[in-house]
């Protein structure tokens, strides 16, 4: 699976968001490591906190379907500019894949890739 087939599959899951609040669409595909990928959108809901982002939809899937083992996820927007995942997805990312790789979409549409201890250094866990 290449980087730019990973973000196909998150654009692909975009289509599926329900945004009427913010109208900001977003699409993830969660690449596990025996090459399985889930995939997720966000999902708004009317009481506003109750919404779910694409990246933490994704990774509820897989969990929940017992893959626990990530490698990379995608992640694209309607902005089409790069979307990095917010503060609460990098903490469930952080859980689980504290090394995995976080690949976004520049305006460009190329692939551009960042470890995730670039975009989430210090990582709070119960261990340290
Ligand atoms: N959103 C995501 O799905 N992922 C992110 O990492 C950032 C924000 C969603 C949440 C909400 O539905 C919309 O984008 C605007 O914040």
């Amino acid at each position: 699976m290449t980087d730019k087939e990973l973000l196909e599959a998150a654009e692909k899951a975009m289509k599926n968001a329900y945004a009427p609040y913010s109208n900001f669409k977003v699409g993830a595909a969660l690449l596990c490591s025996d090459g399985i990928v889930f995939t997720g959108c966000n999902i708004e809901n009317a009481s506003y906190g109750a919404s779910n982002c694409a990246e933490r939809t994704a990774v509820f899937k897989a969990v929940s379907e017992g893959h626990r083992d990530f490698s990379a996820i995608a992640i694209v927007s309607s902005s089409g500019e790069e979307t990095f995942p917010c503060g609460i997805c990098r903490q469930v990312l952080a859980e689980f894949a504290p090394d995995i790789r976080v690949i976004l979409s520049n305006k460009e549409n190329a692939p551009v890739s960042y470890k995730f201890q670039e975009i989430m250094p210090y990582i709070f866990s119960l261990e340290n």
